[in-house]
């Protein structure tokens, strides 16, 4: 299949992980894509292992520099931007009256101030082709609800879901399609961290959260990158031309609306 045959697309946060998963099934799509990371050593030696179509950029999507200086590197690679995923992000966990500050600050600066101005900076790019473009949000199921000790991921990321909804109202009239994707639980090193993290918290045996959260989904398994990129590739695709401002939920059925 070639449904993004000579597409152009940056994805945030593809080194490892579901980003990862992104871009292989994108260039697997036919499109060249930006693997574009602060991990600078992880980024290149992604694009090494996934070969032709796929170059590595350093981004900080909480710096404006970075991420002004990662659009003008995929248009000084590819001639143009059509496809953005906004997928770096940073997991905390804490009791409500343990949040510190910093940990708001840098959470804030990645998922939400991120999010938008690299949305913000591909529309501009997208606007000047006057070509229209698609842009996918990662939200998550913690953004549909709180959690007793997720209170400032799970605000991000329903900060996410209503940013896509605002951003997709306002850039269709440009041919612009802003969508989201809310995962439930997808294995990888970020639920590794997470896992440690509860650990701690709830003192939990290593490993004891991520079985009972496995338990708990309807499809009885955590989600792999590959369970995500279907719906990726739709919302990159022209047959996603007529959805807007939407976040739909691929988690084995842990979350309806
Ligand atoms: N894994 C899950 O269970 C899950 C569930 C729901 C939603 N999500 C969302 O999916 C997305 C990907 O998750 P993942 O599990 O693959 O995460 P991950 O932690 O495995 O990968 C995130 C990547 O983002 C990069 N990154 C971090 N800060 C950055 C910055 N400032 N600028 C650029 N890159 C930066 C990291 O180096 C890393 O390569 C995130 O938005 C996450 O919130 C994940």
């Amino acid at each position: 299949m070639t449904r993004l045959n000579g597409k152009s697309a940056l994805i945030t946060g593809s080194a490892r992980g579901i980003g990862r998963g992104f871009a292989e099934a994108y260039l697997r799509e036919g499109a060249r894509v930006a693997i574009a990371d602060i991990d600078l050593a992880a980024a290149e030696a992604t694009a090494a292992e996934l070969g032709e179509g796929a170059y590595a950029v350093q981004l900080d999507v909480s710096r404006q520099d970075s991420i002004d200086a990662t659009i003008a590197s995929v248009v000084a690679q590819t001639g143009k931007l059509d496809i953005l995923i906004n997928n770096a992000a940073l997991f905390d966990a804490a009791e409500t009256v343990d949040i510190t500050r910093d940990s708001y600050d840098r959470l804030y600066a990645v998922n939400v101030a991120g999010t938008l101005f690299t949305m913000q900076a591909a529309a501009k790019q997208m606007i000047a082709q006057g070509h229209g473009g698609k842009i996918i949000n990662m939200a998550s199921q913690a953004g549909r609800r709180g959690e007793s000790l997720v209170l400032v991921y799970c605000s991000t990321k329903a900060a996410v879901i209503s940013m896509t909804q605002s951003a997709g109202l306002n850039l269709i009239k440009h041919g612009i399609n802003v969508n989201a994707i809310a995962p439930g639980v997808v294995d990888g090193e970020h639920w590794k961290h997470v896992d440690a993290m509860f650990a701690k918290l709830e003192g939990k045996a290593p490993g004891q959260k991520k079985a009972e959260v496995a338990a708990g989904v309807p499809a009885g398994r955590f989600a792999v990158p590959e369970d995500l990129t279907g719906m990726a590739v739709f919302l990159a695709s022209s047959d996603s031309d007529y959805i807007v401002s939407q976040t739909y939920n691929v988690d084995g059925g842990q979350w309806m609306s």
